[in-house]
């Protein structure tokens, strides 16, 4: 049994309907409130988009992406403070390793990187975390479900550990 997805046709013509669920992992301080920040503003954008607000976004464990996607999400949206700007020093710089880690990590597992998206947004970015999201949910329409599911041979168990220099 692998951990790769069920590989289904899909035809990309219907990608014009698909309607992917992500999942977006936002930081307390920023772009969580630049989510808010859209809503009050009524700004309008892709509804396909379920929050989760951690902390930090360096309180991001790798296994929490490998979970959404177990769960069923299509795409995982990774967002937090600009480089600079973490209320944790540099804690979303670990982030972007793990980031970067994850990507090669799916793509080893036939996931498509291009269903992970980093954002970083501040509190005033409403605008802009709305247009990433309209932008997100268009560039994971074509690739079609990913069907990436428990019953497929998805298994995530032990945290994905990486070493952190000092
Ligand atoms: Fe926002 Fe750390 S507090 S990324």
């Amino acid at each position: 049994m692998t951990d790769t997805p069920e590989t289904q046709p899909f035809d990309k013509a219907q990608g014009e309907s698909f309607e992917p669920v992500i999942i977006g992992f936002t930081c307390n301080w920023c772009s969580y409130r630049a989510a808010d920040m859209a809503g009050t503003a009524r700004m309008k954008y892709a509804p396909n988009v379920r929050l989760i607000r951690l902390m930090c976004s360096g309180r991001l464990d790798p296994t929490f992406v490998l979970k959404a996607f177990a769960g069923g999400a299509d795409a995982v949206l990774i967002s937090g403070c600009h480089p600079g700007d973490c209320h944790y020093i540099n804690q979303n710089y670990k982030m972007l390793r793990r980031f970067h880690l994850l990507k090669r990590v799916l793509q080893q597992m036939g996931i498509e990187p291009e269903r992970l998206k980093l954002l970083w947004a501040s509190a005033a970015e409403g605008a802009i975390f709305a247009e990433e999201i309209n932008k997100f949910v268009e560039q994971v329409r074509p690739l079609g479900p990913l069907n990436w599911k428990p019953g497929n041979g998805a298994h995530v168990e032990a945290p994905v550990h990486e070493e952190v220099p000092a």
